[in-house]
């Protein structure tokens, strides 16, 4: 069997394309332009690249956005002082602080911070809490991507058993809260499978659909997959590569050549998950901009 590709970027840019068409009647309508403030602090080039693409995502869309650039050397209090300037102003609706932060930085301080009205990463606790219990609010962009990409393939998770691969606080867990709720394009079965639970094919051969997101490059290899299964795939990962101008290439958590043999569809890396994070930071964004100026 070979699998359906799925397409990232085309879903991605229909979903820009419905939140630009809002975003316009939102500045026709109310004189309101959504706006983003990022901070991004250090010289992480891969940081630095994905700032540069949501600051580009911004412009495309007519949104307002601002980057803060600061060095590795800032302390604790120069970046509450900064998100505390963002909190207050008017015209900002989402605040973005690129992690990783360098280690003397206080991660959990930084984003509790945030006003969780504007938290468009959806990583403020308020907003972990409220996705957990099922209320309305603000989720972070690649699991809301994740569940975009399945529905809008026509994979809707309703009734599937999903194995989502890795734990982490932003991607693996979110993911079971969104595909767990008892709404439309959810309503899964989800089970997370993790290192400290031994065999990850034991689980993966048991899925309808396989999110990974381990953080290991093409660790999921095709004979770890029910033949037919469908596999999102979240990781991103340098490799060498002699072959290439660069030296190196992309690759996902996935092992594609042998995981599109036996899925019946596969997001590849790149042009898979990637471009749906930037899509969903513009809609959370949009929908900040509408709950703080109550114009629904
Ligand atoms: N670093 C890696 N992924 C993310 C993300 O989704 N949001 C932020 N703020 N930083 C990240």
């Amino acid at each position: 069997m070979s699998a359906t590709i799925i397409d990232g970027k085309a879903i991605a840019a229909q979903i820009k394309s419905e939140v630009k068409l809002e975003a316009d009647s939102l500045k026709r309508e109310h004189g309101i332009v959504p706006g983003l403030a990022f901070i991004l602090v250090g010289e992480n080039p891969a940081s630095q690249s994905y700032v540069r693409s949501k600051g580009k995502a911004c412009k495309e869309l007519g949104f307002h956005s601002v980057t803060e650039e600061r060095p590795s050397t800032i302390s604790q209090d120069e970046i509450l002082k900064l998100i505390h300037t963002f909190n207050s102003d008017p015209n900002i609706h989402g605040i973005l602080v690129q992690l990783p932060l360098p280690k003397h930085i206080d991660e959990n301080e930084v984003i509790m911070a945030i006003d969780w009205r504007k938290d468009v990463d959806g990583f403020h606790p308020v907003n972990v809490g409220k996705l957990v219990i099922g209320q309305p609010c603000l989720r972070p962009c690649t699991p809301a991507g994740v569940q975009e990409l399945l529905v809008r393939s026509g994979n809707d998770p309703a009734g599937k058993h999903v194995v989502v691969v890795g734990r982490s606080n932003i991607v693996g867990k979110p993911v079971m809260n969104i595909l767990l709720q008892k709404q439309q394009g959810a309503n899964a079965v989800v089970t997370i499978a993790h290192t400290g639970g031994g065999d990850i094919a034991k689980y993966t051969k048991q899925a309808d659909i396989v999110v990974a997101a381990i953080g290991k490059a093409e660790a999921i290899t095709g004979d770890m997959l029910q033949p037919g299964c469908v596999v999102i795939d979240v990781g991103i990962n340098r490799v060498a590569d002699a072959s290439t101008k660069t030296g190196s290439r992309l690759v996902g958590d996935v092992h594609f050549a042998s995981a599109s043999q036996v899925a019946s569809a596969i997001t590849p890396v790149p042009g898979g998950v990637g471009p749906m994070t930037i899509a969903m930071l513009m809609k959370n964004t949009l929908q900040a901009a509408k709950n703080l100026s109550s114009t629904t």
